[in-house]
């Protein structure tokens, strides 16, 4: 079977039995569920164009010096205002003042929690809202194909299914506050290294080559996902695809972004990516960012006349541009821009939950954790990284290397207006609970250190190691290891502490393989970039307040050659592996990575059962119609094709068969008949369910279309394949970790 039509998007989403666990809209109080639709919002753009000269109109197509990072024109005869872009994906940033740091990208990711993506983008958009801000300029969707990539931690992780519903639910949850989302960096802005070089004025980046498959099923997926939930804007990457400037790419962005995936927003260019005029306006690309080269704006005007470019393609530009501000009713009494505004209100409640859902427990030999503070009374804290950073926030900056990390750094940091560090957090609770907590944060004074181990109650004490790792923009990772010779400081702890813990505060991969099987580290949690309630949020979890419940959103190898791709010092990045990506690359070549993508613990005990696989049921009340509903928005571009309907839906029953409460995350890999050429399994389905001790729920996933479709490079067309699939229910992208199988044929 064909689909006919082909276009844009996606997914599945699962809903518990009661439905709440998708989007709980009770729970967020989202300003604005209405908008105009794009048709009504396009036509309201056209009306506004057609009152300007040439030259306004080409002046709208570059941005202009002011106060945000980019400023649009205004046009005051028209009682336009401009508008304002600013940063970052987690957060209001480039040093405004009174702004969350939220939870990184990756972070949230790790939550694999639909409604916690959604609360997150309620959360961010109230901020760019607040303080009068037009494009928030988020989400980061490159995947992380490079485990070294400087930006992994604003994006969602080496999955595009995973950061497709991430990107989706950020998408409407900012769109839902009135602000636009700018979907970004497109596309295959995978490293940092090389991504200006050449003279004059650094004019090309790297070029990623990659085939027509890879793209459609990995990097442009997320994309699709914006899309099809409303997508404003999307920001067009400093790399070349295929040889080619991404900001002035016909292929990417009139082919497969304006007409495949049917985009009716803008694409603007990332800040300094516009190389060219004329052939980058013919490319697709809509506004010149942050402007001022004199490639696009007034210059086009000359353009125009000698007959290069239309006048109705500057329209058509300026159409995009405004189109979006229409449909979200930016022109009803929009807030003033005032950046440093403080709209930052409780937000901070949500940022603790969304850093404490984020951790992952990787390793917890004999139940060493959760600590009892009933018991467990004696605790020596080590690591640079427990604490604050001496250096504290640098304005603006991405040059926090040392201390507790909330986020990472480069354009998309937030500067915090106040970050809880751990060994804080540990204080006040060892004084409410009546502990006594030894710290040494000085990692590098191994005297001290070595005195510890001599001191009074180090006999039954529990050792916190604290050890991270810190990237930014503009760079590349050198390492997979962990700063200021965290391993080191692993391995010495280790060797005179029983009970040694390992807290992971990492942007992306680690190589743990120095201490990892080390009989003394009896607990690991991978910490994150947990924004800033870090402090509160590893409390939480290590003393089971909080029953931790992330999971990896990569893979972690044993050998960093075992990933098979890494950064390219050429000018080419090839994307040679295609689709055997993380999970899907070690799946292919029977390599044992030392933690799948998609694993982790919890303090508690699950169990499956009752899995149904049914045909897409029609009818008001059905789990396929709820589906479509609660995907659903005004703005959204999910149009007729039949690629987002559902296909299947996949039921069963999971139990908290232990004794706390907690989560798991039940994860649907699907194998695909021979004629798709897919690796041996797929993510197509995750839930993140919440049960009481003894408490069991139903799950449903829906398959869509485009689930089961693989992209066509022949016909050019999402394609369902003949044959038997085969669902896995896993909880994680490990064999070991499968519950149950199913499978239906087609
Ligand atoms: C173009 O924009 C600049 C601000 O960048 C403004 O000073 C100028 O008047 C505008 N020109 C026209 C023709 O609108
Ligand atoms: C890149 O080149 C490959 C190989 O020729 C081709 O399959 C693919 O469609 C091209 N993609 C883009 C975006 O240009
Ligand atoms: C700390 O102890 C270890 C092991 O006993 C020893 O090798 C090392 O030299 C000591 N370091 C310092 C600075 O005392
Ligand atoms: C990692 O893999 C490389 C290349 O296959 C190999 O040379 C190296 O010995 C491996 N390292 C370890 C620690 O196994
Ligand atoms: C990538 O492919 C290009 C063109 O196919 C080739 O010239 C180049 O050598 C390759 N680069 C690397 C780093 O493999």
């Amino acid at each position: 079977m064909v689909v006919n039509r082909l276009l844009v998007i996606i997914f599945v989403v699962g809903f518990s039995c009661t439905f709440s666990a998708v989007v709980d809209s009770n729970s967020n109080k989202f300003s604005k569920l209405t908008s105009r639709t794009w048709d009504e919002a396009i036509g309201m753009a056209k009306s506004f164009v057609a009152q300007l000269t040439l030259e306004e109109k080409c002046n709208m197509t570059s941005g202009m010096g002011g106060p945000c990072a980019g400023n649009v024109v205004p046009i005051p005869r028209l009682n336009f205002n401009g508008m304002c872009f600013q940063d970052s994906p987690s957060g209001v940033g480039d040093g405004v003042l009174h702004s969350t740091a939220f939870a990184a990208g990756i972070h949230i990711a790790a939550t694999w929690d639909r409604d916690l993506f959604y609360k997150r983008g309620v959360a961010i958009g109230k901020e760019f809202q607040g303080k009068g801000v037009h494009f928030a300029l988020g989400p980061m969707m490159n995947i992380d194909r490079n485990a070294r990539h400087g930006r992994n931690w604003e994006g969602f992780g080496a999955d595009p299914y995973l950061s497709g519903e991430n990107a989706f639910y950020y998408v409407q949850g900012v769109q839902d506050q009135g602000v636009v989302a700018t979907a970004k960096h497109y596309i295959c802005n995978e490293q940092e290294t090389n991504r200006f070089y050449d003279t004059p004025s650094n004019s090309k980046g790297y070029s990623a080559n990659l085939d027509d498959k890879t793209i459609h099923e990995i990097y442009l997926w997320p994309f699709a996902s914006s899309v099809a939930a409303g997508v404003g804007s999307v920001m067009c990457s400093y790399n070349q695809v295929n040889g080619t400037q991404a900001c002035q790419n016909d292929r990417t962005l009139n082919v497969l972004l304006k007409q495949e995936l049917e985009f009716p927003g803008n694409v603007m260019s990332d800040w300094g990516a516009t190389k060219t005029g004329v052939e980058s306006v013919l490319g697709g690309l809509d506004i010149d960012m942050p402007g001022g080269d004199g490639f696009m704006g007034i210059a086009l005007v000359q353009a125009v006349k000698s007959g290069t470019v239309t006048e109705a393609r500057i329209d058509d530009m300026i159409i995009r541009v405004l189109a979006p501000y229409y449909l979200l009713e930016q022109d009803q009494g929009y807030p003033s821009l005032d950046l440093d505004r403080d709209a930052i209100g409780d937000n901070y409640n949500v940022n603790r939950e969304i850093g404490t859902a984020g951790m992952v427990l990787l390793k917890n030999a004999h139940n060493a954790l959760p600590f009892n503070v009933m018991t467990d009374k004696y605790f020596f804290v080590y690591g640079t990284a427990a604490g604050q950073s001496d250096e504290g926030f640098e304005a603006g900056g991405s040059e926090q290397h040392a201390g507790a990390l909330y986020q990472g750094g480069g354009s998309g940091f937030v500067e915090p207006t106040y970050g809880i560090d751990p060994l804080t957090a540990l204080l006040i609770n060892g004084r409410d609970s009546h502990l006594q907590i030894r710290y040494i944060t000085n990692q590098n004074d191994y005297q001290a250190i070595n005195d510890s181990f001599n001191a009074r109650g180090f006999g039954s004490a529990k050792c916190l190691v604290f050890i991270s790792a810190w990237s930014s923009e503009g760079s590349d990772r050198r390492d997979l290891h962990a700063l200021n010779n965290g391993d080191k400081l692993v391995q010495t702890v280790a060797s005179r502490c029983a009970n040694t813990v390992v807290i992971v505060n990492s942007v992306s991969q680690l190589n743990l393989e120095a201490w990892i099987d080390h009989p003394n580290v009896v607990g690991v949690i991978w910490s994150g970039m947990p924004g800033s309630e870090y402090g509160h949020a590893i409390v939480d979890v290590l003393f089971g307040n909080y029953n931790p419940g992330g999971k990896l959103v990569f893979t972690l190898a044993k050998n960093d050659s075992d990933y098979g791709t890494d950064i390219s010092e050429s000018y080419n990045s090839n994307y040679t592996e295609g689709v055997f990506l993380d999970y899907r690359h070690f799946d292919e070549h029977n390599i044992v990575p030392r933690y799948f993508f998609g694993y982790g613990l919890s303090y508690t005990t699950f169990a499956f059962s009752s899995l149904d696989i049914s045909k897409a049921r029609k009818g008001p009340h059905t789990i396929s119609s709820q589906y479509r509903q609660h995907r659903m928005r005004p703005y959204a571009n999910i149009g007729t094709s039949s690629i987002y309907e559902p296909a299947y839906e996949i039921s069963f029953i999971i139990t908290n068969t232990g004794k706390m409460s907690g989560s798991e995350v039940p994860q649907l890999y699907l194998t695909f008949p021979a004629e798709a050429q897919e690796p041996p399994k797929l993510l197509r389905g995750f839930e993140r369910v919440y049960l009481v001790s003894g408490e069991s729920k139903q799950v449903s996933f829906v398959l869509t279309q485009k689930d089961i479709s693989y992209w066509n490079v022949v016909n050019q067309k999402w394609t369902i394949a003949s044959g038997t699939y085969i669902v896995w229910i896993s909880t994680s992208a490990n064999n070991l970790d499968i519950k149950m199988q199913s499978s239906f044929h087609i």
